[in-house]
C-alpha cells in the first residue's frame, strides 16, 4: 500500500502526463445517426511537444473521422520550467490533420491576445483548417446536413450565441466551443455540444474530486456526459496541462464520438 501511494507522484508527473489515449463514445441520436466526430482540446503544446503533437495528429487521422473539431487552448501562456510552442509552428504540426469534411477550430481562453489570434489566422491562410469563432458553416455529410456551429470562449468573454447562429435554421446542430460554463446558454435545439478548457480538474483527487475547478459554476461540468433536457454535452479532459505538467486519473485524450 505505502508502494503504491509512493509511486502516485511519479505516475502523476512523469508518467500519466506523457501518455495519450483515444477515448471512443457513442451517442444517439438519429438525426447525426453515422457520423464520426473527432473533438481535440486544451492542446497547450510546449517547446518541447513537437513529437507528442505530431503522435496526437497521426492518432486522430487513423480514426478516418468526417470532422475534426479543435476546441481551443493550443498555446500555453504560463506553465512551470517550460514554454509554450509558437502559434505558428504549433499550426504547422495541426495542418497535417485529416478529415473527411474539414477540420474546424475556435480559440481557447489562451488564445485572448490579440497577438496571438492574429498569428493564428495568418499561420492557417495557407492549411485547410477553418476559424468558426462564433461562426457556422453548414455540411453535407453523406446524406445529411449539418450545422456547425463554433462559439468563442465563455470564460474570458469571447462568446457571441447570437452571431455564432446567424442563419442556422431546421438542420440538425453541432456545437464546439471551449468552456463548458455556456452549456445552460446553448439552444435547446442543438443536439450536441463538445467542451473541454476543464482539463478534468487535471489531479483529480479519489473521494474527493478535482485539484483545481476553473469553471465559474464551481465545477458543475468537469468531464465526460451531461445532458440537461433535450440538451447533451461532452466535456474532454483535454491533452495538455496549464500552471505545470501533472495529471492524475486525466489521462490525455482525443475524443472520438460516433453518433448512433
Ligand atoms: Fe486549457
Amino acid at each position: 500500500m505505502l508502494f503504491f501511494i509512493g509511486f502516485i507522484p511519479i505516475w502523476a508527473f512523469f508518467i500519466e502526463p506523457n501518455l495519450l489515449i483515444t477515448r471512443k463514445i457513442e451517442i444517439k441520436d438519429p438525426a447525426l445517426k453515422g457520423i464520426r466526430v473527432a473533438y481535440l482540446s486544451d492542446l497547450h503544446i510546449c517547446q518541447d511537444g513537437k513529437e507528442y503533437a505530431l503522435n496526437m495528429v497521426k492518432k486522430v487521422n487513423e480514426q478516418n473521422p468526417d470532422i475534426i473539431l479543435l476546441g481551443g487552448d493550443y498555446i500555453i501562456v504560463q506553465i512551470y520550467k517550460n514554454k509554450s510552442m509558437k502559434a505558428d509552428e504549433i499550426i504547422k504540426i495541426l495542418a497535417g490533420l485529416k478529415a473527411k469534411h474539414g477540420v474546424f477550430m475556435i480559440f481557447g481562453n489562451h488564445e485572448s491576445r490579440p497577438k496571438t489570434t492574429k498569428l493564428i489566422i495568418q499561420s492557417i491562410k495557407d492549411t485547410s483548417i477553418k476559424l468558426l469563432q462564433n461562426a457556422n458553416t453548414k455540411l453535407q455529410i453523406a446524406d445529411k446536413s449539418v450545422y456547425l456551429v463554433g462559439i468563442g470562449d465563455y470564460s474570458n468573454n469571447s462568446h457571441n450565441i447570437n452571431k455564432a447562429f446567424n442563419g442556422v435554421d431546421s438542420a440538425p446542430v453541432i456545437v464546439f466551443t471551449h468552456s463548458p460554463d455556456i452549456f445552460p446558454y446553448i439552444p435547446d435545439y442543438v443536439n450536441m455540444t463538445f467542451a473541454g478548457h476543464t482539463h478534468g480538474g487535471q489531479v483529480y483527487i479519489p473521494f474527493y474530486g478535482p485539484l483545481e475547478k476553473p469553471t465559474h459554476l464551481l465545477g458543475k461540468y468537469i468531464k465526460g456526459l451531461y445532458a440537461e433536457g433535450s440538451k447533451k454535452m461532452f466535456v474532454s479532459s483535454g491533452i495538455g496541462n496549464s500552471h505545470y505538467k501533472i495529471r492524475l486519473f486525466n489521462i490525455p485524450e482525443i475524443i472520438i464520438a460516433d453518433f448512433k
